[in-house]
């Protein structure tokens, strides 16, 4: 049967994009942090909507399961194979329409990476709205996937947001969707809003059109030192509801700027060292919104001694890096237990401060580094120690999460490392209603089998 299904795959994608061998299938079988892997029965690479259809349409009466996969950038385990499916790599599907000036909008295939839509969106006059540390690797498909946040949700929203169009591909091979779609459409159900964040259970994606957001030319970005996260997030707060032009809002803290200095060689452009940081990026298309970002700070009474300003892109971009490296610096130390979660705002200083010592208690030896997006309530609680399948330390951080009524993912996904945890953060009632439509749209159960629920 596998034989004749791999004979199948090939005579449908060709030779050259159905890999079997194990060494050209390592690359798409081992995810970012290294923590999930799994062996493929075969890695395919389709070079169209048609060919998806084919292979999928092939997959579910051979029952096999089928992985989607774009930049592999995901890091929830959702993207690699748990052992014996076919990884479906979107990567061929890379095409970048052009962009209606006057509209806004861009169609761009499924595999085209963040950092050329983003190119070609600027070329244009116009920015995608979406930002994030992944943006060369990170393909469109796999970011409507995951509903992807990233640095700019506090000003432009998650990729669902983004999102005016849709073309995809059902588990039985049914080509569905609305190109290019309208800002206006209330013909029955949002199915596209519904396939971000599905992780790639409900249905592969195959283009998507982008509602794009007018070019901001001017920029400024600081970082404010504080004694602790709780002035940091009050100040946040702050600077949201006094600022039309907060762009991103971002904590990190000392230990992490330590590991992300060494690790990346970089100069600290931070007179006084401080326990916890906010990272402040403002922009306008009217104006230089640096003027309006002092005043605040003022008013908050924010020590001008404690914060770094750069209106420059290369002073920009070197504070940035002290907030976006610390992905790699903190992989570079090990494979990290990583939990993405969100709180509301007036517990997020108390996450910042207990996920330490919840993870202490049950795993003394253990290295705990925070970042976030703190605008949108979401943090990034890196474990460093315990072994990869070792989930004591992820146990703790979750519960201390619900406990402070959050979310046990606010914009990684559930991925296979957080299957557990979906009935205790949404009860049994809404995973039973998500459980339903999965079964309505992939009756074999061949999309993603064992990301989101429970085989
Ligand atoms: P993959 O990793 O390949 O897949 C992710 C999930 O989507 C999987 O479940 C997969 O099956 C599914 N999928 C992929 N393509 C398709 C498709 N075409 N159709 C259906 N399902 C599909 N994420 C954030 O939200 N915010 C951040 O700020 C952020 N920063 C990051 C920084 C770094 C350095 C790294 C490594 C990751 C970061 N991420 C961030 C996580 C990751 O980049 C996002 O989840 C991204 O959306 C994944 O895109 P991808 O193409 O790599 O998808
Ligand atoms: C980030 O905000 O840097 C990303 O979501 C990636 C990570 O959590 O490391
Ligand atoms: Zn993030």
């Amino acid at each position: 049967m596998t034989d004749a299904l791999l004979a199948t795959l090939r005579a449908i994608v060709g030779e050259h994009h159905c890999l079997t061998d194990a060494a050209l299938r390592a690359s798409y079988e081992t995810d970012w942090t290294r923590r999930f892997h799994g062996d493929a029965l075969a890695v395919v690479r389709p070079g169209s909507t048609d060919e998806v259809a084919r292979v999928l349409a092939a997959c579910a009466d051979s029952r096999v399961g089928v992985v989607p996969q774009g930049g592999n950038t995901g890091l929830v385990g959702g993207s690699v194979p748990r052992g014996g499916e076919i990884v479906l790599s979107l990567l061929r599907l890379n095409q970048i329409g052009e962009v209606d000036r006057d509209a806004g909008e861009v169609t761009v295939g499924a595999g085209a990476t963040l950092a050329l839509v983003q190119e070609a969106a600027r070329v244009a006059g116009w920015e995608v709205g979406v930002d994030l540390g992944a943006r060369d690797s990170a393909t469109i498909g796999g970011m409507v996937a995951t509903n992807a946040g990233g640095v700019n949700v506090v000003r432009h929203g998650p990729m669902r947001s983004r999102l005016l169009g849709f073309e995809a591909v059902m588990a039985d091979g049914t080509v569905l969707g609305r190109l290019p779609g309208m800002p206006k459409d209330n013909t029955g159900y949002d199915l596209g809003g519904l396939l971000a964040g599905s992780e790639g259970t409900l249905a592969v994606i195959t283009q998507v059109r982008l509602r794009l957001v007018g070019q901001l030319r001017h920029r400024a970005v600081c970082v404010i030192g504080f004694a602790d996260a709780a002035l940091a997030v009050t100040t946040a707060g702050e600077l949201r509801r006094r600022l039309g032009s907060v762009l991103a809002l971002e904590l990190f803290t000392d230990a992490g700027l330590d590991l992300v200095v060494r690790h990346a060689a970089l100069a600290v452009p931070i007179a006084d060292r401080a326990p916890v940081y906010l990272l402040v990026e403002v922009a306008s298309d009217v104006a230089d919104p640096s003027d309006g970002l002092f005043a605040a700070l003022e008013v908050l009474g924010v020590d001008p001694d404690s914060v770094v300003v750069a209106t420059d892109e290369a002073g920009r971009h070197r504070l940035w890096q002290l907030r976006e490296r610390h992905s790699e610096a903190i992989n570079a130390e090990g494979v990290p237990h990583k939990l993405d979660v969100s709180v509301p705002a007036d517990r997020y200083a108390e996450l910042v401060a207990r996920s330490p010592v919840v993870v202490g208690a049950v795993s003394p030896a253990a290295r705990t580094v925070v970042y976030g997006h703190v605008g949108d309530g979401n943090l990034h609680v890196n474990i460093l120690g315990p072994e990869p399948d070792d989930e004591e330390v992820d146990s703790a951080v979750l519960e201390l999460v619900l406990e402070l009524g959050g979310s046990v993912s606010a914009e990684h996904g559930i991925g296979v490392a957080k299957v557990a945890w979906l009935v205790r953060d949404r009860g049994q009632e809404t995973v039973a209603a998500m459980r339903a439509l999965k079964a309505a749209w992939d009756p074999t159960g061949v999309l993603n089998p064992g990301v989101l629920f429970e085989r």
